[in-house]
């Protein structure tokens, strides 16, 4: 559908049903210890505060943040990666969930995870919204994925361009890109 804003690439239903699916298989993957949930700013806010209310109510769920930055306001990666706010909280001895809006290229998740395995988890998982082609920096599984995505620039839910766009409802193809 096009609309206004681009054309709707998965629309709210979708990642509704999704992220409810992710939820539960994390609830069960977990059964009977605490997940705590590391969510990658900004893009993944939406994604993870959505996907905690999925878990289940029997599975405790720790919840911390870190600020890393690849792109600025460009559609490109520019290859590297900075880290602007680390945890508050120590992940030693703890099943860790890295969450991702989306993993591109792989360079940010593959940064992300070096650093937390560094760090004494006992277990170390991946969870992402959207995946795209080619993630040739990061050659592990991605544990829970909510959706393979074509190779093109998407917005919403989170997902900006140029700090725009990250409340629409739905992931969006903008309009010369679709
Ligand atoms: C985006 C996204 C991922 C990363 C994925 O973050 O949220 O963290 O890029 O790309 P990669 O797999 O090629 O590394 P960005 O740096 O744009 O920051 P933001 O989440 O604040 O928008």
């Amino acid at each position: 559908m096009t609309t206004g804003l681009g054309t709707v690439l998965i629309s709210e239903g979708e990642i509704r049903r999704r992220i409810a699916e992710i939820g539960r298989q994390i609830s069960k993957d977990y059964a009977g210890r605490t997940v705590t949930l590391v969510g990658i700013l900004k893009g993944s806010f939406m994604f993870l505060a959505d996907v905690i209310r999925a878990i289940s109510l029997e599975t405790p769920v720790e919840v911390d943040f870190m600020s890393v930055s690849s792109y600025g306001d460009a559609t490109t990666t520019s290859g590297t990666v900075h880290i602007e706010k680390d945890l508050g909280i120590s992940i030693d001895g703890k099943d860790v969930i890295i969450v991702e809006d989306i993993v591109d290229t792989g360079l940010t998740l593959l940064h992300v995870y070096n650093i937390l395995s560094a760090r004494g988890a006992r277990s170390l998982r991946v969870a992402t919204l959207l995946e795209k082609p080619g993630k040739s920096r990061y050659d592990r599984p991605l544990d829970y994925v909510g959706f393979k995505i074509p190779n093109k620039f998407v917005v919403g839910f989170g997902l900006d361009y140029a700090q725009r766009y990250r409340n629409l409802p739905d992931i969006r193809v903008l309009d010369d890109e679709a």
